[in-house]
Order: structure tokens, then sequence, then C-alpha cells
């Protein structure tokens, strides 16, 4: 059913291979996410909200390197910003007057700001968040909901924990999305041990009433630390994340992906009493003070502000939402298909059902979306640039098109026929959907 064949993809994904191990640095860019020969695997550049690949083709991209690019590629007032500091030097030997700029203007939007440290990957954010809790309250436990990066003290608590020690992971312990109780008895289980309780304040699912409330006390209660992780929050739901929509306020939090509009930066933030600890721990990196994302990441967070993108992403985000629904109606496929999210970051997923295996239907969707150029994981992940009729008009053609693929291909005779190869594989699970659809990470 895909219609083509992405030769310099394949031709780069071999060699690749021979000196890459899955020919990729993050698994949610690699071959692993697409039924094989269905899609591109190696970008060659992007403008605006399209990406072209390696063959020269054109997609309008949902995935937007996993979230980062929140106003477009080569945004001109970002790489304007960027180009002046490259004209001055990237990295320096003294800290420069760019990295408090940007703490202030983090301080003035985001609630629970009030100092910053700033990292390059989310997962930088989320560790010295945990090293620092772990100082303050003296105590080595921590509780995880939601993903929080590649590191020991997380990962350990995945499937994929592979290399972690033992003695690491039976530090960390989970708890369900909107289930107090759950982290109440992770709690009770081990009195008086945790450091931290550090969640995704939000993903697909919309927090129950009172949830966020309920959290922040039961981590107080027992004299541990709550750290929101925003890392996809942070300058998509709102200017100031997740704590500023829901008026929760953490004692620390942790940005990243979208502000820098790309460039490699994050952060993390929080009340000047557990910030202050910083001199103490060891959080400290060469390049901390890189230049050239500082200066984008306060070129992004200003076009945010400056021309209400926030608010028309998520216009975009209702426009898709209210349209795909009824062409997952019109097409018959209310069983297998379903919308949910929130407007800031729509997602388009299978819905568990009696016929078929998931893997299958996230397969065949994803394989049907490509083809119809479109470039789609399991969200929407929206940028400024999207905001266009046009671009909104070719997108809903496309996904009404891939729907009646997929509605043909699901009632024909012999529906696995439509996979053009293997069903693709989550890294692993992580956040519960409503549908439970799978949403793989890194
Ligand atoms: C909520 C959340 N926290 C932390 C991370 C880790 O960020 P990074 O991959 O930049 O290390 C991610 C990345 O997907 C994330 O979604």
């Amino acid at each position: 059913m895909a219609d083509k064949p992405y030769p310099a993809s394949k031709e780069l994904y071999h060699r690749a291979l021979q000196t890459i191990p899955t020919a990729s640095q993050t698994f949610s860019k690699s071959a692993m996410m697409y039924v094989e020969g269905t899609a591109p695997l190696f970008a060659e550049r992007g403008e605006g909200c399209y990406l072209w690949d390696a063959d020269g083709n054109r997609f309008t991209d949902y995935v937007l390197g996993l979230l980062p690019v929140v106003l477009g590629y080569q945004d001109p007032d970002v790489d304007l910003a960027i180009k002046n500091q490259l004209a001055r030097g990237i990295t320096f030997s003294l800290a420069t007057a760019l990295e408090a700029e940007l703490a202030e203007i983090l301080v003035e939007i985001v609630p629970c700001a009030e100092k910053v440290r700033f990292g390059k990957n989310g997962t930088d954010a989320t560790s010295a968040a945990i090293r620092l809790a772990r100082a303050y309250t003296g105590r080595d436990r921590v509780a995880v909901c939601g993903y929080h990066g590649w590191q020991d003290w997380y990962i350990g608590s995945t499937a994929r924990h592979l290399g972690v020690p033992k003695a690491v992971r039976e530090l960390t312990s989970t708890f369900t999305y909107n289930d107090a109780n759950s982290l109440a008895e992770v709690l009770a289980g081990r009195q008086g041990e945790f450091a931290a309780v550090i969640l995704e304040p939000m993903t697909a699912e919309l927090p129950k009433d009172g949830f966020l409330q309920a959290v922040k006390a039961l981590t107080h209660e027992h004299g541990a630390l709550l750290i929101f992780d925003e890392i996809i929050t942070g300058f998509r739901m709102s200017l100031g994340g997740a704590q500023e929509a829901f008026g929760v306020t953490p004692d620390l939090a942790t940005f990243g992906k979208a502000m820098g509009n790309g460039m490699p930066i994050s952060a993390v933030v929080g009340r000047a009493e557990v910030m202050d600890l910083m001199a103490d721990i060891f959080f400290s990196g060469t390049f901390g003070g890189e230049t050239l994302s500082l200066a984008a990441s306060i070129a992004t967070i200003m076009k945010l502000m400056a021309t209400n993108a926030i608010s028309r992403i998520q216009g975009v985000g209702d426009q898709y939402m209210t349209a795909i629904k009824a062409q997952i109606s019109d097409h018959g496929l209310n069983e297998y298909f379903q919308v949910v999210g929130q407007n800031w970051w729509p997602s388009l997923q299978p819905k568990e059902n009696v016929r078929f295996d998931n893997n299958f239907t996230t397969s065949l969707l994803r394989q049907e979306l490509v083809a119809q150029g479109l470039l789609y994981l399991n969200t929407f992940n929206l940028c400024l640039a999207h905001d266009d009729e046009e671009i909104t008009r070719q997108t809903l053609q496309s996904t009404d098109r891939a729907l009646a693929r997929i509605a043909g291909a699901l009632s024909s005779n012999r529906p696995e026929d439509s996979l053009m190869g293997p069903p693709i594989e989550p890294v692993f699970q992580v956040r519960q959907n409503p549908g439970s659809a799978n949403k793989s990470n890194g």
C-alpha cells in the first residue's frame, strides 16, 4: 500500500549500520519506528513544518524532532539570534550574561521558578533535580510516573533496564497517573525513605479533579519534594507549563525540548531554598553555558510570547481533533481508532479492540499516514508553522485518505496483507493512555 521506495534512505541505513548500532542516536528516530520500507529513515533538511528526506520527498512533519521544534524549522528570528551569537563565539571559558538573561525570563514565567540551572538534554535536568532532592532530604528513594530520560535512576524502573545495577533499580518505584492511591501505597510502603516524587503533570490524559493537588499533599506529608517533569508540557501547554495551567506549584520542575526550537538546552528550576544546594551537589558540565542554545532559547521564548504562538498552535490542534474524529466516524472506524489528548498535543491512535492487535493497527496507521506525506508517530506534534489554512486543508485531506485506505484494508478478507512488513514493536510503554496505544520513548 505504501507507494515510495526510499532508495537513498535504504542505502544510508545500510551504510550507517556498519558504524552506528541501530543506525540512529535515538530509538524514536530509528528504523524501529516504521514498517520496513514504508517510511524515510534519513532527513536532509527542514523548513517551517516541512521535512525533506534523503530521497528529496517532502513531508509535513508531525514529529518535529520529538517536540523541540515549536516555531518551525529554520525560524528566521531564532536563526538570526544564533548567527549573531556565532559571530561572538560558542563556548567560553567564563559564564556569560546570556545565562542570567534566560534565567530571569524563566523566573518571570514559571510559577515555581525562583532559581534556575541549565543543561543540554532533558535527562540532565531530571537527573539534576533528583540528585538535588536526594541531597535536600538526605533520602534515596524516588517515585516516578511517566518518562524521565535515559539515566539509571529512571530507566532502571522500565523494561529496558539492561545495564542498570539492581541496587539502583530498587530505589525507584512507579505509580499510576490519575491514581493518587497508587502513590499513597508506594510512599507508605517505605515511610520516611522517599526523597522525591517526579511526574509528568499531564500527557494524553488530563489530570482528574484534585489529582495533582493530592499528589502534592501526599508528597509533602511524607517529607519528599515534588518535581514536575515539564519537558513535554513546557512551552506548549502554556508558557509557564502545566503548573501554571492547573494552578499546582511543585518544588522543582524540569524543562527541555521546545525551549530552544531545536537547540540542545534544558533547565531545572525551583524554590530558592532547594536550588541553592546546587552549590553543594555536583551538577557541572563543559557545555552547560553554551551560548548558541541560550541565545536560541531567549529568541524562542520571546517569539512564543510575541506571536501568541501557544494559543495559535492550540487552535490548529482543535481543528485537527474535530475533523479527524468526524473522519474516523465517516469511515466506520470508531471501533478501531480514536482521537485523544488535548489541543496542544492531539493524538490519532488505535483503540484497544478484539479484532486487531495494537501493534498491527499502530503500524498500519503509521504506514498509511506516511504514504500520504505526513511524518507521524503517535501524536500530532505541532509548531507555529502549522498554523496555515492550506497546511490544515492538506493535512486533513491526507488523514482522510489514509483512514479510507485503512478502512478498506480492515474490511478486506486479509487485513494483515495490507502491512508491507512485520509490525513495529514499541521500545517500551510507560504512559497509560485512554485506549492504551503504544508510546515509545527516547
Ligand atoms: C517527559 C520527558 N522527560 C524527560 C525526557 C528526556 O529528555 P531527553 O531525551 O532530552 O534527555 C523526555 C524525552 O522524551 C520526556 O518526554
